[in-house]
Formats: C-alpha cells, sequence, structure tokens
C-alpha cells in the first residue's frame, strides 16, 4: 500500500471503526488507489457504475469529480453532484464511509471549490427508503505524499460516513455547526475585515505581534518538534511557529472559509512544516501521545462539550507536552442582557478561570497556570478600534460602511462588556506527566 492510501485508511478506520468488508472504489485510472492486500474491493470506472451497487461499507472516488465533469470550470455542477452523492448514500450501509479523493492544483478557483464542495457534502441530506440520511463530516484533509513530493497542498481527501438524521425545522438557517460558522461569523467577506482589523493573517487580537507573545509563554520550543494548533483559521500561527521556531505544525479548524485561506497561502508559499485539516477538533482522532505541544488561540469558546475536547487534546500529546490555550471566557459580573444576546448569536461558550483550571487537573494535566488577560484584551481593543477609525480611508477601499459599523460597533460592546466584568480573555498552559 502507498503512503496516500495508509492515510486515506487510517483516516476512515478513525470516523468508522467498524468492519470493512464491501468496498467500491471508483477510478478512471487503473494506476491509482488499490489498497493491495487490505480491502477486497471491486473496481469500477464511473460514477455512473454506483446505481447498480448495495451494502458497500466504503466507496473511494479517487480523482473522479472532475474528470466525470462534477466540477467543471465553472464550479460545482449540482444535478451530477447530487445524483452522485445520491447513489453513493443509496450504495452504502449506514456507517459506511464514502471518500472523496481530488486534486485541486489545476483548479481554476480553489477558494471557491474547496469551501464550497465541503459545504455541499456536509448539508447534503434525503429521504431513501424511508430514512433521512446524509453525511456526517469527519474531514477534509490535505494528501501528505503530495506535499512533500510535489509542493502540491491542494490535494484533498474529504471523509463523509453515512448517517441518519433527524430532518431539520423548516426555519433553521444553517444545517451543521460548520455551517454555521461559514455563514455568520466566518463568511469570506467577515474573514477579510476581521483581518483587516488584526493584521495579516490574524483573526485573533493583536494580530502577528501579540501571538508571538503569547507563543513566548511555552517557555521556549525543541527545533523540530511536533505542534497542534486548534482552530488556526486562516494560519497565522501555524506559519508563525513553523517560520519562527523550526516546529512541525498541523493547523485544523471547522470552519472550511478560514481554512481554505489558510492552505491556499501556504500552497503558494511552499512550507512543507505546515499542514491542514478541516475537522472538528472535538471528534477527529488526532492519535495518541503524538504532538510535543498543543496550542489554540480564541477557539475553544466555540466548543460545547468541554470535556469531550479536553479528553481528545490530552490523549494526542505526548506526555511530558505542553499545552497552552487563549480562550474568551467569562468574569464575575452579572451577565447584562447586550452581552446575554451577544454570546446567544454565536452559540458561545465561556468558561471562568476557575472552570478551566478544574476541568484541566480533571482531565490528568499537571502544572495547571491560569491567567487573566482582559487588561490586555482591553489595551488591544482599544488600539484595534482607533485604527480602524484613523484607517477609515484605507478599509472603505475594501468594504462598506456596513462592515465598518459592525467591526466598530463590535470592538465599543466588547470594551463595555470588559467594563461590567462579562467578558474575560483568559490563558491556560500545562503539561501532560511525562510518566
Ligand atoms: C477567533 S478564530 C481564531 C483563529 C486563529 N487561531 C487566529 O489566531 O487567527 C477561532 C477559530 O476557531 C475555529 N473553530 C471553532 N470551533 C472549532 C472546532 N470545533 N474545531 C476546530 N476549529 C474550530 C473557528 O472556525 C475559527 O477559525
Amino acid at each position: 500500500m502507498s503512503a496516500t492510501e495508509r492515510q486515506i485508511v487510517r483516516l476512515v478506520r478513525a470516523a468508522a471503526p467498524g468492519e470493512i468488508k464491501q468496498t467500491a472504489l471508483l477510478s478512471r485510472s487503473t494506476s491509482s488507489l488499490q489498497f493491495t492486500g487490505l480491502l477486497s474491493t471491486s473496481k469500477h470506472f464511473e460514477v455512473a457504475s454506483l446505481e447498480s451497487l448495495v451494502g458497500i461499507d466504503l466507496i473511494v472516488a479517487d480523482k473522479i469529480l472532475v474528470a466525470d465533469g462534477l466540477i467543471t470550470k465553472e464550479g460545482l455542477h449540482g444535478a451530477t453532484l447530487d445524483a452522485f452523492l445520491l447513489s453513493a448514500l443509496s450504495a452504502l450501509n449506514t456507517g459506511g464511509v464514502l471518500v472523496v479523493r481530488e486534486d485541486l492544483s489545476s483548479d481554476a478557483s480553489p477558494r471557491v471549490t474547496l469551501p464550497s464542495l465541503t459545504d455541499y457534502v456536509d448539508v447534503f441530506r434525503r429521504d431513501i427508503a424511508g430514512k433521512y440520511v446524509g453525511f456526517d463530516f469527519y474531514c477534509a484533509e490535505q494528501v501528505d505524499s503530495s506535499i512533500y513530493l510535489n509542493g502540491n497542498y491542494l490535494d484533498f481527501v474529504w471523509i463523509l460516513r453515512k448517517k441518519e438524521f433527524t430532518p431539520p425545522a423548516a426555519d433553521a438557517a444553517t444545517v451543521t455547526f460548520r455551517d454555521f460558522l461559514d455563514k455568520t461569523q466566518y463568511t469570506n467577506t467577515g474573514i477579510g475585515a476581521y483581518e483587516w482589523m488584526f493584521g495579516k493573517d490574524f483573526i485573533s487580537p493583536g494580530g502577528y505581534d501579540e501571538n508571538i507573545r503569547v507563543l513566548e509563554q511555552f517557555g521556549g520550543f525543541k527545533y523540530g518538534a511536533k505542534m497542534l494548533d486548534i482552530g488556526s483559521g486562516i494560519g497565522g500561527g501555524v506559519r508563525q511557529a513553523a517560520a519562527v521556531y523550526g516546529l512541525q505544525v498541523t493547523g485544523v479548524d471547522l470552519s472550511a472559509n478560514m481554512l481554505t485561506e489558510a492552505i491556499v497561502r501556504v500552497h503558494d508559499e511552499k512550507d512543507s512544516r505546515v499542514n491542514y485539516s478541516i475537522c472538528d477538533a472535538v471528534t477527529y482522532d488526532f492519535g495518541e501521545n503524538v504532538y510535543d505541544y498543543i496550542f489554540s488561540r480564541d477557539c475553544i469558546q466555540h466548543i460545547t462539550d468541554q470535556d469531550a475536547l479536553f479528553k481528545n487534546i490530552y490523549k494526542s500529546l505526548k506526555p511530558g507536552g505542553v499545552i497552552l490555550i487563549t480562550m474568551y471566557g467569562k468574569g464575575k459580573g452579572a451577565w447584562t442582557e447586550a452581552f446575554k444576546k451577544y454570546n446567544d448569536q454565536r452559540f458561545y461558550h465561556l468558561q471562568t478561570l476557575d472552570e478551566v483550571k478544574e476541568r484541566a487537573i480533571k482531565h490528568g494535566f499537571e502544572a495547571v497556570h491560569v491567567e487573566n488577560m482582559t487588561e490586555r484584551f482591553r489595551e488591544i481593543l482599544t488600539h484595534e478600534r482607533a485604527h480602524l477609525e484613523k484607517e477609515k480611508v484605507d478599509f472603505f477601499k475594501h468594504y462598506t460602511q456596513a462592515e465598518f459599523d459592525s467591526l466598530y460597533n463590535g470592538w465599543s460592546a466588547k470594551l463595555k462588556y470588559i467594563e461590567a466584568d462579562n467578558h474575560n480573555w483568559n490563558l491556560f498552559r500545562a503539561r501532560k506527566p511525562a510518566h
């Protein structure tokens, strides 16, 4: 088996640990993926052949979407993509996996194709034989071999598990949490305006300089060691950790819009110390004892199941490894109506410093250090808001009055939440015991 086949098998096993008996490989090339010796595979040459299949545990569609016209120069071809996904859902057993492998390096606009295909497969749901089924999105991940051998950061595998869902309410605006992130806070325009505000490559307070200050709180790095960056956004922290400290960094983010931007930038830069996966940090299997460092800037307030997150990241940290997270948190003041509304709209899960510390200890971390950085947050917000006012002319070259108002009012509101000791900015650092 090739390294790419091993990578796919690892992802499939993580997404669906059950037994895989029946496999179908869709490919137009005889020299493509084979999975020799591992899977008893029936090979097919076109998407249409899926229609005749049933009872399948794994379908691998290897570079067939472009070849069969499901992705064209004009974008995704909805009708044929629908037919493909529908036949894949009909052919798969519940819990079975669809792997889509597609190299977007020749795509005219990977910035559009990557997030739109991810969105398409993530929200695709249909009634089939009396069941409302769709795909439980596990990840869209870069093919490692293509990065190392060809400097190609745009070769991807999507791992999708067939699942039965409850039909959504008629007025539901979004289908999954990823869909919610991409359609509300992290639209492409929203990301661009945020980046203007925070500084190049960052979607977090203080941009590049503040991130260096935060990384320094690790207390030094072993050159060439492995770091995981959770909620890596458009990749500023990942690229900084690689470029400044010489680390091998994996960035993960659930927002396809965010991570697409990070991936397209690294494809241009060709920094092979960096790789990415669009996935949920709570459910993705990072492996056991893999990372020397785990880092996360202002992501985990988005995550409801904090215990599942802590369990998952504890497992993936090497013994003796260090974790450092900054997060939006809550203070001790009674919540104002405005703060409640802000929190509800964002679906934030804000914790106090004490709650974070307790959880870290419960999950086995030692040398737990927590720090309230809200005063620094206030300084940064004040500085960033003043910069927005001063550089209005430049801002309006790229964005509208509505975006200006949203940022200006958002920053002003956060300063008020801080005054009421509602909104905090917290730091947590700890170690996994060496033995
Ligand atoms: C405020 S941004 C910070 C981005 C980046 N860390 C930076 O400093 O520029 C928070 C990020 O967390 C991501 N995120 C939210 N929930 C996530 C989850 N369950 N798994 C992975 N990433 C998630 C969001 O999509 C978003 O990109």
